[in-house]
C-alpha cells in the first residue's frame, strides 16, 4: 500500500452515497480498478476470496515463485524467515486466515481495501495495527510491472515484516505520526520517510546490504539492482535528509537509505517530528541524485 494524494471525480457522487470515494495516483483519467462503492467509510471491504479464479491464483503463484527464488543473499533474514507465514504459494491467501496468524505474533491484522486509499484513512488503519491490502491482482500482461499496488505487492512485500515485533511497532507509530502530520500539513515530508524505509529501505548486516523495503521485495528487477548495481547511491539513514529528498515513482530509485537495524529506525523516529517538519520546510528539497559531503556512502 502506498500513500496517495489526488482523489478522482467521476465516481465520487456514487461512491459518497454508498461507501468510500475512489482514489488514484495523479490527475490522469484512468479510473481506479477496485470497487470503491462496495467499501466501508474507513475504506475496508470484503476480500471476496471466492471471486478469484484459477488464473488469478496461477498468476500469484508465478509471481511468488519468481520473487522467492531471488530472496537468498538479497532480502534481509527477518523477511526470509517470515515469508512462509503467508501460506502456500499456490494460491492467493485468505486475509482472515493470515490475520489470525499475524495477530497471534504481533497483534496486527490485514484488512482488504479496493486499492489506493486517502492518506488519512491509511494512517488511521496503521495506527490501529490494521494493514490495508488491495484485493485485486494484476493482469497476466502486467507480470513484470504494475502501476498501482496490487494484492501481490501489498501481501508479499509488506506483510512478512509485520511479523517482526520492532518493525510492527514502527508501522503503528508511523500511522499515528501520519495523523499528526496531516494536522501539521507535513504529509509530503512524512511520505518520504515511508518511501525510503517501508517501500525502498536497505539494511546493513554482517553478510552485506540486504533489502527490507516492500517496493523492492515485490519487484522482479529492483531486488538485485538495489543491492548489487553500481548505479544508485546508498546512503546512511538520516531522517532530516530523507524528508528533504524527492523520489521517483516510475523508475528504479537513484538513492537508497541504509539502516543499521529496525531498532535504529524505531528509535530515530520516536521523537516528536514537529520541530523537524519546520526545519525541513526551511531547508528545502533535494533531488534523488544529490550527494553531500557529509552523506555516509555505502
Ligand atoms: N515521532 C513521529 C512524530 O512525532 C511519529 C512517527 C514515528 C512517525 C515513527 C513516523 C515513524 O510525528
Ligand atoms: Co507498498
Amino acid at each position: 500500500m502506498a500513500e496517495v494524494k489526488t482523489d478522482m471525480s467521476e465516481l465520487f457522487d456514487k461512491a459518497f452515497n454508498s461507501g468510500a470515494a475512489p482514489v488514484t495516483y495523479g490527475q490522469g483519467d484512468r479510473l481506479p480498478r477496485g470497487d470503491y462503492a462496495g467499501a466501508h467509510t474507513d475504506y475496508t471491504c470484503d476480500q471476496n476470496w471466492a471471486a478469484y479464479d484459477a488464473c488469478d491464483h496461477e498468476l500469484y503463484r508465478r509471481l511468488y515463485e519468481r520473487q522467492a527464488a531471488q530472496l537468498p543473499g538479497l532480502a534481509c533474514d527477518e523477511f526470509i524467515d517470515a515469508v512462509g507465514h503467508l501460506g502456500v504459494p499456490s494460491r492467493i491467501p485468505r486475509f482472515d486466515e493470515l490475520s489470525d496468524k499475524l495477530f497471534r505474533a504481533t497483534q496486527w491484522e490485514v484488512v482488504a481495501v479496493p486499492g489506493l486509499i486517502p492518506e488519512e484513512a491509511f494512517f488511521s488503519l496503521l495506527s490501529q495495527r490494521r494493514f490495508p491490502v488491495t484485493g485485486w491482482i494484476r493482469k497476466p500482461e502486467e507480470f513484470d510491472y504494475v502501476v498501482e499496488p496490487d494484492v501481490f505487492h501489498d501481501l508479499f512485500g509488506h506483510v512478512p515484516l509485520l511479523f517482526n515485533p520492532v518493525f510492527a511497532d514502527y508501522m503503528q507509530a508511523y500511522g499515528a505520526g501520519g495523523l499528526k502530520a496531516s494536522q501539521l500539513g507535513s504529509c509530503e515530508h512524512l511520505a518520504r520517510l515511508y518511501w525510503y524505509t517501508v517501500e525502498f529501505g536497505l539494511i546493513r548486516t554482517d553478510a552485506g546490504l540486504r533489502v527490507y523495503g516492500a517496493g523492492i521485495l515485490s519487484s522482479a528487477g529492483e531486488l538485485r539492482h538495489s543491492v548489487t548495481s553500481a548505479l544508485p547511491q546508498r546512503l546512511g539513514f538520516d531522517l532530516e535528509r530523507i524528508m528533504r529528498t524527492r523520489y521517483k515513482i516510475d523508475s528504479y530509485q537513484s538513492t537508497y537509505f541504509v539502516i543499521e537495524s529496525f531498532q535504529q529506525l524505531f528509535g530515530a523516529t520516536a521523537p516528536d517530528f514537529t520541530p523537524l517538519y519546520e526545519r525541513v520546510a526551511q531547508l528545502g528539497e533535494l533531488s534523488a541524485e544529490d550527494r553531500f559531503p557529509n552523506d555516509r556512502v555505502f
